[in-house]
């Protein structure tokens, strides 16, 4: 579905339901109302920060954290953030302090989770392209104290990557290290995920090896010197509102499982990625308890420990995108407002055709009877550049402050410097307090390693 017909279908919302409590407009309905992340203003927010200003909730975080990983109850089970969704160091630093454990993707998000002190034994690896360096690194990552060093589990994706795993491992093990924690990611061949962009276990994809070559691996490595197979793992796509792909998926993973066990090789861990959908505008996302129940009655019997790697589902309703708005105009038919946030802030509207809900951050009684549809559209040179579209707002002006909803996954980490310009501050709010989590850029910064 187009953005555009997408955002023509939501004729009645003009300002979302909360879809978290931590975001709630405070005043009186009949005058003027203040949105509040927390104890809060954004608009205070803006005003001290400026624009424009990616927002995150503490206390939205913990929330959905502590709602998941309580859904699971007493399954032996490990939720492991998917550090690529929000890589903030204060919002890992959230997670991190509530026990999470971490789900990267490159030796970038590694070096951010060394530098916030997560211990190897929290950390699994998945990711079609991994370098040598990436490898190096994180077999000799430091453990915790009780446990030996390196990560908790590399999910492999390929039969050349096990060999590059192998060779590494054969390196560090003559050295005097220990021999890496191993899972194959298999491509489930499950469809399943909201747009195109953001399926990753079909047959087409890239991601994973399939179920019979996994097989022959994991056999050809029963006995080997150099890596320890713990695992088994798979990530069906991302925006799943659905059990169906998951059951079938995890059921394939459990009954693989039960035969490399009869083969001599018993696991401890099966993984079945992340994806859990969200509210951005009308979904219906899965109730966690719901959830877990279906995914542990398949999980239980194996006696294995269930690994998760939500993203979005911890971070996104945490996150809100705040701009101010620099002009207006209509151009023949159509009404445009024009604000200081761009596609290179927010790209997701014009790469997976995704809905953020925009309200003003303060509203006022008399403008809301005064809604028109307008597009949302940035200062970046591409008609590409919008972050609504049709989108049914209250009477803004110039100076006003709008809330882009939602954006705390997939947000910050997508966003670029194209227009050469400056990526957003971003600020996280703990109660009645916020503080800049990462400082706007600068033009220095912008010029930084490049050379006349
Ligand atoms: N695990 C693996 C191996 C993944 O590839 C992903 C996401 C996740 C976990 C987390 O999925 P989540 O729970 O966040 O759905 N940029 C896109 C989303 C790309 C997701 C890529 N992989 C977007 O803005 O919608």
């Amino acid at each position: 579905m187009s953005p555009k017909s997408r955002a023509k279908r939501i004729t009645r919302i003009v300002e979302p339901a909360p879809f978290t409590p931590c975001f709630a407009y405070r005043g009186s309905p009949s005058a003027r109302q203040n949105l509040f992340c927390e104890g809060v203003s954004l608009d205070r927010i803006a005003g001290s920060v400026g624009t424009p200003a990616y927002v995150y909730s503490r206390g939205s975080i913990e929330g959905a954290y502590r709602a998941l990983d309580r859904a699971f109850g007493s399954l032996p089970h490990t939720l492991c953030y998917a550090v690529k969704a929000n890589s903030n160091l204060a919002v890992l630093r959230v997670l991190a302090d509530l026990g999470s454990s971490f789900d990267i993707v490159s030796g970038g998000e590694l070096d951010r989770l060394r530098r916030i002190g997560v211990p190897g034994n929290r950390i699994v690896f998945s990711g079609v392209g991994k370098t040598v360096e990436e490898i190096h690194e994180a077999i000799r990552y430091p453990g915790s104290r009780s446990r030996s060093a390196g990560i908790l589990v590399f999910h492999v994706e390929s039969a050349a990557e096990l060999d590059l795993l192998l060779a590494e491992a054969s390196r560090h093990i003559s050295a005097g290290g220990s021999r890496p924690n191993a899972s194959l990611r298999v491509n489930p061949d499950v469809m399943a995920g909201g747009h195109p962009h953001i399926a990753t276990g079909g047959r087409g994809h890239k991601f994973g090896v399939s179920w019979d070559e996994a097989r022959q691996l994991y056999l050809a490595h029963k006995d080997s010197r150099w890596l320890a197979w713990r695992g088994i793992s798979a990530h069906l796509g991302s925006q799943i509102f659905s059990l169906r792909p998951y059951r079938q998926a995890l059921t394939r993973l459990a009954s693989y499982a039960r035969d490399l066990a009869r083969e001599g090789i018993p696991l401890d861990y099966i993984d079945i990625g992340g994806g859990l959908g969200i509210r951005y505008t009308r979904e219906s996302p899965l109730v966690p308890a719901t959830y877990a129940r279906a995914l542990a009655r398949i999980v239980r019997p194996l006696g294995c420990r269930l690994l998760i790697e939500p993203g979005r589902a911890l971070v996104g309703p945490a996150g809100v995108l705040l701009t101010r708005v620099l002009y207006e105009k209509a151009n023949r038919a159509k009404n445009f407002v024009i604000v200081d946030a761009a596609m290179n802030d927010l790209i997701r509207p014009v790469l997976y055709g995704a809905t953020h809900a925009i309200t003003p951050a303060v509203r006022h009684r008399s403008a809301r009877t005064k809604a028109t549809r307008v597009d949302v559209v940035g200062p970046v040179c591409e008609s590409a550049d919008f972050l609504a579209r049709d989108w049914l707002l209250p009477q803004v002006r110039p100076g006003d402050v709008l809330v882009v909803w939602t954006a705390g996954a997939y947000g910050f980490v997508q966003s670029s410097n194209y227009n050469a310009r400056r990526r957003a501050a971003e600020v996280l709010v703990e109660g009645r307090k916020f503080r800049i989590v990462r400082e706007r850029e600068n033009y220095d910064d912008l010029v930084r390693g490049e050379q006349l």
